[in-house]
């Protein structure tokens, strides 16, 4: 079944809220990164020194925000085009990064269930289940996806 433009307004409405308040949700974001994941913290380059989650760091809010933003963007393909489509160059440009990070197919997991957590931490009682999957179980799940396949083509590239 394809997205549905109820789906996409879920998104929409949740992103109007969840931009509101962008520096409280980055870090909550990374804290339940590292509730589920404490070993997460070696990946990133503002974390790996510090024993708490700096507030305010650029990097930290720029890599929440990409991954609110894109999924958020994501969304509304999947609900225009019925696929998501990441430009070529910003597809290379994410498949690089984390691919010399080394980052697994399990690690996408864990940010996936991060961001549900921050979904249902910004919308409070409007959080529906409908919600969660159409971040989670859709938009989320296809822009990962382009990201693994971009991955895997530049490793086997590199290969050679
Ligand atoms: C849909 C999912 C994701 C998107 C859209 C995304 C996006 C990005 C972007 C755009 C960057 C470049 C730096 C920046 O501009 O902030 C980046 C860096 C990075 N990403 Fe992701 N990312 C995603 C998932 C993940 C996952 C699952 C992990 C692993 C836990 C991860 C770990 C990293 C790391 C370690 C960096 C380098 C950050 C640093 O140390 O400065 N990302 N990501």
């Amino acid at each position: 079944m394809g997205f549905s433009e109820k789906q996409e307004a879920f998104v929409k409405e949740s992103w109007e809220v969840m931009k509101e308040d962008i520096p409280a949700l980055s870090l909550y974001l990374y804290t339940m990164i590292l509730e589920i994941s404490p070993e997460a913290k070696g990946l990133f380059s503002f974390l790996k020194d510090t024993d708490e989650l700096p507030k305010n760091n650029p990097k930290l809010k720029s890599h929440a925000v990409k991954v609110f933003k894109m999924v958020c963007e994501a969304a509304i393909q999947l609900w225009e085009k019925g696929e998501v489509v990441v430009s070529g160059s910003t597809l290379k440009y994410l498949g690089s990064v984390h691919l010399q990070k080394g980052i697994v197919d399990p690690q996408f997991e864990v940010v996936k269930e991060a961001l549900i957590r921050t979904v249902e931490k910004a919308m409070g009682e409007k959080c529906s289940e409908e919600m969660k999957d159409a971040w989670s179980n859709e938009a989320y799940d296809q822009l990962a996806a382009a990201i693994k396949t971009e991955m895997k083509q530049e490793a086997a590239a590199l290969n050679v």
